[in-house]
């Protein structure tokens, strides 16, 4: 039986999700850091393992129900038990309204919201049995903030915020924490593609954009995944363990000014 907490992350190859990847490998638990991209899940994994984490990557799509099952089964057939997940998998899908395809709702409802409900459901079966557990999903101040851009993702990250706190209520009999994090404009690959493509839009350069940005963020300053992974920290200690169905902001006042 395996003694160090398991840590399965979704979306881990990248961004955040990498980010939360080695703030968990640092507290000495296992990660399985998971991917649609099975190249990017492998890198994050080696840079653990070099560093003297405990790592493994998995190719995993989080729309893929069945995939989804043999992963948690296999991770609770090895390793007796699930401690922590990160369900953090996201797409941003079209900026403009006008552009929106009727498949574009379906795709990024189904990685934003079904994508994070599948696999927290049956990480969650796993987490009642053993009745300990702590699930974080990452959300967005976009699920609350009201804008023209990206209107299926801000509909994904609302229904997420609410996901997160009927799940909450569900676990909250068996010692289960669910809580989500909620990142303001920290830059990743998928924020910096965003930004870039709005700034193109605009004529204007990224660095003038960014600087826009900052300007509507009442603290004036971009999120760093490494204030992202104080709070996923705080979120797994034992410190936490009565807080739950939370939706937390680690955004610099955006959500709160929303
Ligand atoms: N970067 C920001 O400013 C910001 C702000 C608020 C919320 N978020 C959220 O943070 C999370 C991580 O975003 P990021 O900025 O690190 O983006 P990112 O693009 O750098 O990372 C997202 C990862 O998810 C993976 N992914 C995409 N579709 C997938 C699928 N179907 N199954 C499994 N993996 C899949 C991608 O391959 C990628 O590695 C997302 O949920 C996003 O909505 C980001």
């Amino acid at each position: 039986m395996e003694s160090r907490p398991i840590t399965l992350l979704t979306g881990a190859g990248s961004g955040i999700g990498r980010g939360f990847a080695l703030a968990m490998a640092q507290l000495g638990n296992r990660v399985i850091i998971t991917d649609i991209d099975q190249s990017s899940a492998e890198s994050v994994a080696a840079e653990v393992i070099v560093a003297g984490g405990l790592a493994q990557a998995r190719q995993f799509d989080v729309t893929d129900g069945e995939a989804a099952r043999g992963l948690v089964q296999g991770l609770v057939d090895r390793y007796g038990r699930i401690d922590h997940l990160f369900a953090n998998a996201g797409v941003l899908g079209p900026t403009d309204f006008w552009e929106i395809r009727p498949e574009d709702w379906a795709a990024v409802l189904g990685v934003n919201i079904s994508g994070a409900a599948i696999i927290c459901q049956l990480v969650a079966a796993q987490m009642k049995k053993q009745r300990r557990g702590r699930i974080i999903l990452t959300a967005s101040y976009n699920g609350v903030r009201v804008d023209k851009h990206v209107i299926p993702y801000r509909v994904s990250k609302a229904g997420l915020l609410m996901f997160t706190k009927c799940l909450a209520l569900v676990m909250a009999p068996y010692d289960v924490t669910v809580n989500a994090i909620c990142p303001g404009v920290t830059l990743t690959p998928l924020q910096q593609a965003y930004a870039q493509a709005l700034a193109d839009q605009r004529g204007i350069s990224l660095d003038d954009y960014l600087d826009e940005r900052r300007s509507v963020i009442p603290m004036g300053e971009l999120t760093t995944t490494a204030d992202l992974n104080a709070l996923a920290r705080f979120l797994v200690s034992d410190e936490a363990r009565l807080i739950t169905g939370q939706s937390i902001a680690v955004d610099g006042g955006v959500m709160a000014s929303s």
